[in-house]
């Protein structure tokens, strides 16, 4: 399933992947999800978001049931793992139930989740924050990419009507656990005789938008005391976040700038910088971003906030002793994973060994035999979760909110 996955929207330029929020490849591979879904004999819908649910069995009958999953959308020029890992693997662990001939005592879904990455509109975790309200369906179609088309065009141009997004409690309802299988992003494991891991917690993370205004005009003939130039700002943005960001115990990063009118002879009329910013105290990250606008004199636009995230601990622990007592891990990285348990369902990930740690990046990667040891020890969690003896702490099905 991996080699199909990786056939689609793969640069020939720089090897990376290309998969954005309802574009052709992300169309191609929701087509492959549903198709490889229904020919497991899953029942596969999509919520008003679009986000994509495989079933196997009825959850509005039988449920809460059982969900694992990722998505299926790439960073620019992202990896083969981020995302595919999660959703290969639960496909393949529940097309081994099923030869298996387990039979659930709650319904099991496999899911991928529209636009985790925000590559395209910017916010990251856009299918799962609008499917629990934690992005407003009128925030999230108003977003645009960079050419102007706002996520609401975006979604009529894929077939979609915008007017059904929205918060979907209906959805929700059908979840009882989630479980997210996700190659690790990081090198927790790289050096231990463990290929797979079980998450704690996600660091708080935000993006944020600083829109630096200056002056265009003739790159040889303005006088330097003359010119309103804004890269020198973004300089001092990039240069201060770095310093701040070493000062804090946090993480720092402008991996995307827009500059206007960007030609190589004109003094920029504008430039806009993207700041990440991640730590593992909360306070010192909403703390950064205030003193780069002190520093600066520049208001920035903050375009997410994810706070500290805690997966279920007792499910976390749980699930680590199935697996025969493997590190239980926090991450830098978000997920949909961390917006659910944030929402209130208990859930948990999975991490496969990465040997480097390298993701966003295609050097990504993980060794065929961790991925299989990823699908072997999912393959066990379902068992736990979606068996007959389900009914201990930290197992679904019942929903803390
Ligand atoms: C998503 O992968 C993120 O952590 O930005
Ligand atoms: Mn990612
Ligand atoms: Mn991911």
């Amino acid at each position: 399933m991996l080699d199909e996955i990786a056939r689609v929207g793969r640069s020939a330029q720089t090897g990376g992947y290309r998969r954005f929020a309802w574009t052709a490849a992300d169309h191609v591979l929701r087509e492959w999800f549903a198709a490889r879904a229904s020919g497991l004999g899953l029942e596969v819908t999509e919520d008003r978001v679009g986000n994509q649910w495989a079933w196997w069995g009825d959850p509005d009958a039988d449920g809460p049931g059982v969900v694992t999953g990722s998505h299926l959308d790439s960073v620019p020029d992202g990896g083969a793992y981020d995302g595919p890992l999660g959703v290969a693997s639960s496909l393949a662990a529940v097309a081994r139930l099923r030869a298996e001939g387990f039979e659930p005592a709650r319904p099991v879904a496999v899911a991928n989740f529209v636009d985790e990455e925000g590559a395209r509109f910017g916010v990251a975790c856009a299918g799962s924050r609008v499917l629990t309200g934690a992005m407003s369906a009128e925030h999230a179609l108003g977003l645009r990419d960079a050419d102007g088309v706002s996520a609401a065009e975006a979604l009529r141009a894929a077939g979609r009507d915008p007017a059904a997004v929205g918060r979907d409690d209906e959805t929700l309802a059908r979840v009882a656990t989630f479980v997210e299988l996700h190659v690790e992003q990081g090198r927790h494991l790289a050096d231990t005789p463990h290929a797979v891991a079980v998450g704690s917690s996600i660091w708080p993370h935000g993006r944020w938008r600083f829109d630096l205004e200056g002056e265009a005009n003739h790159a040889g003939t303005t006088r330097l005391v003359d010119r309103r130039d804004p890269m020198l700002d973004l300089a001092a943005l990039v240069l201060a976040a770095r310093e701040v960001a070493e000062a804090t115990g946090c993480v720092a990063t402008v991996g995307k700038v827009a500059v206007l009118p960007n030609g190589v002879n004109a003094i920029p009329s504008s430039v806009t910088g993207w700041l990440d910013a991640r730590g593992p105290d909360e306070d010192a990250v909403r703390a950064l971003v205030p003193e780069l606008e002190r520093r600066l004199g520049v208001a920035a636009t903050t375009e997410s906030f994810t706070a500290d995230t805690r997966f279920d601990p007792d499910l976390a622990a749980r699930l680590a002793a199935l697996l025969g007592g493997v590190p239980v891990i926090g991450t830098g990285a978000g997920h949909d994973a961390g917006v659910l348990a944030t929402h209130g369902v208990p859930t948990a990930m999975l991490f496969v060994r990465n040997p480097t740690g390298v993701s966003h990046s295609p050097a990504e990667h993980a060794e065929a035999d961790d991925c299989e040891a990823g699908v072997d020890a999912l393959v066990d969690v379902l068992r736990e979760l979606a068996g007959p003896a389900a009914a201990r702490p930290g197992a679904g099905p019942g929903r803390v909110s």
